[in-house]
């Protein structure tokens, strides 16, 4: 990866430790700031820095997720249907690539328990800052009791974990698209953690695993991930959920 990290000056005494651990440099030991990425505080929310943003952080509260939790289609949307979710059904799920954490959000706020494992440890750190600070409003606090995370690769977490009703996969897809067309938060995670390379792996490993389905989120118009035939899909305007089907609900 071309990106430098390094750790935002201020604030630097209440970095968490998982952060601390890694060894990052401090900003004022960085010469260049081409391509620099900063991890650090903003208004007491753990975020990332870049020249391409504002700060950007995990927000369970408000913005977009509370928007979409609100007024997303509840169990009728695009998500809800992939994943298999019903007034009657709701499946225990592992989101192996969990991000800024919003699909696993919207699962758990329509009943779903999700465990979301992330690997990239800054991202993790990210993830369990927003789920710390949202634990703490009392409209959401039950919604974020059924999420967790694991700082993890999932392809060796999988094989280490109880099967699990339904496995959800939402890589980056790896082709470049037009700057403009991928949404800033995104482009800041694809310098953070860089391209997804190895999602042929993930999704055996998904496979291997899931008990019901497996779920894979692609941009629309984008190919399947290689290897074993999507069994069904559901698309919305930008988005299609490729389905594998392991056992009918
Ligand atoms: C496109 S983002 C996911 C966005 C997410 N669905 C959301 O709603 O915010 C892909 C994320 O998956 C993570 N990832 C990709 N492959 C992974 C793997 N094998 N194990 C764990 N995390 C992985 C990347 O680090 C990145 O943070």
């Amino acid at each position: 990866m071309s990106t430098e990290i390094a750790i935002k000056v201020d604030g630097y005494s209440d970095i968490p430790e998982s952060i601390k651990s890694l060894g990052l440099p401090l900003e004022s030991e960085i010469e260049s700031d081409k391509g620099l990425l900063l991890v650090g505080w903003h208004q007491d929310k753990l975020a990332l820095f870049s020249d391409q943003s504002g700060p950007i952080y995990v927000d369970f509260v408000e913005g977009k997720v509370a928007h979409r939790r609100q007024f997303g289609g509840g169990k009728k949307q695009p998500l809800a249907r992939a994943v298999g979710l019903s007034s009657k059904v709701n499946p225990t799920v592992i989101d192996a690539t969990a991000g800024f954490g919003r699909d696993s959000f919207v699962l758990a706020s329509l009943g779903c328990k999700v465990v979301m494992i992330e690997r990239s440890p800054i991202m993790a750190a990210l993830l369990k800052d927003g789920l710390d600070r949202a634990a703490k409003e009392v409209e959401i606090a039950d919604i974020i009791a059924r999420m967790s995370i694991i700082n993890a690769d999932a392809i060796t977490q999988l094989e280490e974990s109880e099967a699990v009703q339904v496995i959800y996969l939402d890589p980056m897809y790896p082709e470049k698209k037009k700057a403009a067309a991928v949404k800033k938060e995104m482009r800041v995670l694809q310098q953070l953690a860089g391209p997804d390379l190895d999602s042929v792996l993930l999704l055996n490993a998904a496979l291997n695993k899931a008990i019901k389905r497996v779920v894979v989120k692609r941009p629309k118009g984008a190919k399947p991930i290689e290897g074993r035939k999507v069994n069904s899909e559901i698309s919305s305007p930008n988005t299609r959920y490729d389905i594998y089907n392991l056992e009918a609900f």
